[in-house]
């Protein structure tokens, strides 16, 4: 007697009449019409199970905060970074976790069920840092939560940054952050990259900086980050986020530094809804998207994952914290419309984002954690599409989340029929 089966899914590669099977936690057959017999079985219909969302890169520490003390005016990156820096005093901990446990409680009515945030160490009391990692733990039978120390004044430009980092990591933060182009000369953010980059080969950990977050095209920090990665043997372990000065480069460098990125084993996060927004705000006409080369690098094999990174903050007025709607934006602002293409739009926010983050058991094969999520959709595309009702979010093998299925009645002329955006057949 198994504890789960979910019966007649199409799987995400393409595999349709399959049902899966879970027991103690874990995924332990996945193959048609399995002949066992569970507690519960639920009927996926002929519609995706998709392994989890998975969102790679997130700030929890400013969620669900928009409008306190003011609004974001100008819509830059460096009036949140202002904002954001005169609403932390008025912070405190209770405040943080709130904010925090609710967002997680949307994230996993959408199916997420792996968030790495970053989460702002320039603060000598550490307060956001203590909050969620409390969080992390109160939650970690639901969500995989993802600490990154995240220098959000700058590791050198704000003093006692080398020293909050470092407690942050004993606090047991996961993983090492930066920003470079917050620092104040291009040379300093090259010396932060090295010293973060040391302190993450020390402590055996993984980095994920926020990375060129600008459109200046001679930010150049990601080469950096390449070269530290490499001299550190940090190889697969290392993520750049952003990388938007990427949009702007020119061509030739571009050439030079995408099999660069590849050979070090580097990652990349984009962030689709956030840099459309928030680059190309000094651009008169034509103003730049500054998404990074999201195509490019997949086409050399480095690994892109698309994050959320902001819902409802000093950055972001929006957001529900939809991955779907994420990776949406992602192929539209990436010119990514071919089939291929959206697959693999769907693919940054669920198998590579869980790639970038190093998740153990992700996926749905025999020996994976029972994670899922039924959509009322039949395959990847149709969800990009129409961004369906989550049905059932699956965690260790427990439905945690339901969401009936979405049937919107329309009346024409005394005749009532649902819609279900299926198109007709031609
Ligand atoms: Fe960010």
């Amino acid at each position: 007697m198994l504890d789960l089966i979910v019966r007649d899914g199409n799987l995400p590669d393409g595999r349709s009449g399959i049902d899966i099977g879970c027991r103690d936690g874990r995924i332990v057959a996945v193959a048609p019409q399995l002949e066992a017999r569970a507690e519960r079985e639920i009927d996926a219909a002929g519609r995706l199970v998709s392994p989890p969302f998975v969102d790679s890169h997130f700030h929890m520490d400013a969620t669900l905060s928009r409008g306190r003390p003011r609004l974001n005016r100008s819509g830059t990156l460096l009036e949140g970074i202002a904002l954001w820096g005169e609403l932390k005093p008025l912070l405190d901990a209770d405040d943080i976790k709130r904010r925090a446990h609710e967002l997680c409680r949307w994230a996993i009515a959408r199916g997420n069920l792996a968030i790495r945030t970053h989460v702002d160490v320039c603060d000598p009391a550490l307060l956001a840092v203590r909050a969620l990692l409390e969080v992390r733990d109160e939650l970690k039978a639901f969500v995989d939560l993802q600490l990154v120390a995240f220098p959000q004044d700058g590791f050198y430009r704000y003093p006692q940054s080398p020293e909050l980092l470092a407690q942050a990591l004993d606090l047991g933060v996961d993983v090492v952050g930066g920003i470079p182009h917050f620092e104040r000369t291009m040379a300093e953010g090259a010396r932060s990259v090295r010293a973060l980059c040391e302190i993450a080969a020390e402590r055996g950990l993984r980095v994920d900086m926020h990375c060129d977050e600008t459109d200046d095209p001679l930010s150049r920090h990601v080469e950096t980050l390449v070269y530290e990665t490499e001299r550190l043997g940090l190889q697969g372990r290392v993520t750049g986020s952003h990388l938007t000065s990427m949009h702007s480069m020119d061509n030739y460098y571009v050439s030079k530094l995408l099999p660069l990125m590849r050979e070090a084993g580097v990652s990349a996060v984009a962030n689709p809804l956030i840099n459309i927004v928030i680059q190309g705000r000094h651009d008169s006409y034509p103003k730049r998207r500054g998404l990074t080369r999201v195509k490019e690098m997949m086409a050399l094999g480095i690994d892109v994952a698309f994050g959320h990174d902001c819902v409802m903050d000093p950055w972001y007025s929006l957001g529900t914290h939809d991955m779907l709607e994420v990776a949406h934006m992602g192929l539209h602002v990436g010119l990514m419309t071919g089939i291929e293409e959206m697959k693999a739009a769907y693919d940054a926010v669920t198998e590579t984002a869980a790639r970038v983050l190093g998740l153990d058991g992700y996926g749905l094969a025999p020996g994976c954690h029972a994670d899922m999520v039924v959509l009322q959709a039949p395959d990847p595309i149709e969800c990009l599409r129409t961004r369906p009702a989550r049905l059932f979010v699956i965690r260790r093998g427990r439905v945690i989340a339901e969401t009936p299925c979405v049937a919107p009645r329309v009346s024409l002329d005394g005749q009532t029929g649902v819609v279900d955006f299926t198109p007709p057949e031609t």
